[in-house]
């Protein structure tokens, strides 16, 4: 139907007749002459028609934005003062000699440049439209060039693209599972993979040596902008390799990535970072490294004070008190540190302390804070040189448990540095490593593994039975710019340690058979030693084109509360099929999804 698309044509076309298919981006008239922006996946063509050709301008009258057209014509030169240099096809237009209409489009519910003012549901809704502005369109393209040279490094590096199970029993993340109630089996599930993390490990034992596979995955956890419900990982296994072999062989394929898709040079090297050091330094175990700030740990300084609100937790050895410099932050107004104060609430944090450092050199006089009265001189004094406060500058306190402080003050940090424009640098990537094996969890009374059961742990057996809280993993993350990109581990390649890990995660021996028999069985019948990675595609891409959340660079993604607005899925069933699952719901009433 077409010889080109529209974005293809240039000076190189000149005088050539050709044919495009498109929709209708605009038409105007001007006086005696139709012009219409064609636009299709790759750009958008002038077309000019005038009542030489009178068929054709009389159909020309008659379209729509977003009508389906056909088109033939001449390829010629812009008049001059028309020329867009801002458009790939600016100096040339199309004489239009011949005009079909393929379909009719209503009113479209929003223009395509109209980004701004449309809101999310609507979009999502109308997804098939939103997706024709140039901007998603530009990221859709970008997933898959992405997905193409992923596809590509990886099948020239010896690694297979081999298929795992969607209908399948639960694989611990960390999430709840979406469960299929099976027809077949009455009140038996099968659960959505939450990663295909055991069948790659069983690919291991098999002997098929590298594996990947772009994978979907499903969990039914709370979203934010970077989490969805299902999403795609870049899922790796290997044998025979070691955390390091691991590590270079994905650092150089992100590398060839960002240069191949963005043209950025990653460094040569990516820092490696302890968990411990970034807890410390950076309050979080996916530090921003962009920006600047760090948090420095006062509680020494202030275990003797009479201000409990530090003392307290400067004692406590579950508590946390850090300082956190804010270069020339003494500026910020009381209503700006009011705000602050309260984007630390939604951590937990009780208050927000700070002293503002009018004059360095003028002793206490050259402070003012709302704490000073509470706090000896020499104890602020030394507070100013361990943060290395200068004039102009503001100290921000945080104090409480030490999950609180993380959270918060890390937090604060990555938003006083964006808001105050600290960020240097435009692509800071960093490995974080020595993870602990295990995170205690409080309400439940036991022990959670912090990545996942199956990761091996870098001390001996021994070691990890008698003190489990102090036991490293071999896990690794791939942070870029504070947001967890990659995650993976070596595993566990034996019964025995498998079985104790289970045991110390409170999953008793029989539970264990019942729910991993398979795969302790595996491990059993000459496992070789493994590990991986899975990339979060999604993520990935959201960062390399610079969307702000991850639902942008899906094509069909769904809202906060897992609907979807376009099918407006989760729906209802009928009784029949509930009845042919041996189903009854306990709420037959009709539940909304709004
Ligand atoms: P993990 O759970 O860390 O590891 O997941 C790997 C990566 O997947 C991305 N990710 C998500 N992206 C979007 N929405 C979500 N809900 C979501 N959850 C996770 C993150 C994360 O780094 N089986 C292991 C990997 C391994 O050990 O090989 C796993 O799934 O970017
Ligand atoms: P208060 O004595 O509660 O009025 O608090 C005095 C100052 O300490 C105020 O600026 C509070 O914002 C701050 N503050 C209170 N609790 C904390 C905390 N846990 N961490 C840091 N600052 C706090």
């Amino acid at each position: 139907m077409r010889s080109h698309y529209c974005g293809e044509l240039n000076e190189s076309h000149l005088g050539q007749e050709v044919e495009l298919c498109g929709w209708v981006n605009r038409r105007r008239d001007h006086g005696g002459v139709i012009f219409i922006d064609l636009r299709d996946r790759e750009g958008i063509m002038q077309v000019v028609f005038d009542p030489d050709e009178p068929v054709s301008f009389a159909i020309a009258e008659s379209v729509r934005s977003e009508y389906v057209l056909r088109l033939r014509g001449k390829v010629r030169t812009r008049p001059e003062g028309t020329i867009n240099e801002n458009m790939p096809t600016g100096k040339v237009e199309m004489l239009g000699l011949e005009l079909e209409i393929l379909n009719k489009s209503e009113t479209p519910p929003f223009q395509i440049d109209e980004h701004g003012e449309v809101n999310e549901e609507t979009r999502l809704r109308y997804r098939y439209i939103d997706l024709r502005r140039p901007e998603m369109l530009e990221r859709m393209k970008m997933r898959s060039e992405t997905t193409k040279f992923l596809r590509r490094f990886l099948e020239d590096n010896g690694f297979l693209d081999i298929e795992t199970p969607f209908l399948t029993k639960a694989t611990p993340e960390g999430a709840r599972d979406y469960l299929v109630p099976s027809r077949v089996h009455n009140n038996s599930f099968y659960a959505l993979p939450q990663s295909p993390q055991l069948f790659k490990q069983l690919l291991m034992v098999a002997g098929l040596d590298r594996y990947y596979q772009i994978a979907r995955c499903f969990r039914d956890e709370d979203l934010r902008a970077d989490r969805q419900p299902e999403f795609t990982q870049l899922d790796i296994e290997t044998s025979f390799m070691n955390e390091g072999q691991i590590i270079d062989i994905i650092e150089d394929m992100t590398r060839q990535l960002f240069d191949s898709v963005l043209d950025v040079k990653l460094p040569e090297a990516f820092p490696r970072m302890t968990y411990a050091e970034s807890m410390l330094r950076f309050g979080s175990d996916r530090p921003d490294l962009r920006i600047p700030l760090e948090l420095v740990d006062i509680a020494d300084l202030m275990a003797n004070v009479d201000f409990k609100v530090f003392s307290g937790p400067a004692i406590d050895p579950k508590g946390r008190v850090v300082a956190l410099r804010m270069p020339n932050g003494s500026s910020l107004s009381r209503k700006q540190i009011d705000e602050y104060t309260k984007y630390v609430g939604i951590y937990g944090a009780k208050g927000l302390a700070y002293i503002k450092v009018n004059d360095r050199a003028a002793g206490p006089e050259g402070l003012q804070s709302p704490i000073l009265k509470f706090l000896p001189d020499e104890v602020v004094d030394l507070v100013l040189e361990r943060t290395g406060a200068e004039t102009g500058d503001l100290i921000f306190f945080g104090a409480d448990k030490e999950g609180v402080v993380n959270e918060a003050m890390g937090a604060l940090r990555v938003k006083l540095g964006h808001d105050g424009g600290l960020a240097e640098g435009d692509w800071k990537p960093v490995w974080v490593v020595d993870f602990p094996m295990f995170e205690w969890d409080e309400g439940a009374k036991r022990w959670n593994a912090l990545h996942h059961p199956f990761t091996a742990p870098s001390c001996s057996l021994d070691e990890l039975k008698n003190d489990p809280g102090s036991a490293l993993s071999r896990a690794y993350d791939l942070v870029l710019n504070g947001t967890e990109v990659g995650g993976g581990s070596i595993r566990i390649h034996t019964s025995e340690i498998q079985s104790e890990v289970f045991t110390l995660l409170g999953i008793g021996e029989e539970e264990a058979q019942e729910k991993f028999g398979f795969l302790l069985d595996a491990l059993k019948f000459g496992c070789p030693p493994h590990g991986g990675l899975a990339f979060g595609l999604d993520r990935l891409v959201m960062l390399m084109s610079g969307a702000s959340s991850i639902r942008d660079v899906m094509a069909f993604p769904k809202t906060q509360t897992a609907a979807c607005p376009l099918t407006n899925a989760p729906a209802e069933v009928s009784d029949a099929q509930m009845r042919e699952l041996g189903i009854k719901l306990r709420k037959p009433t009709a539940v909304s999804h709004d």
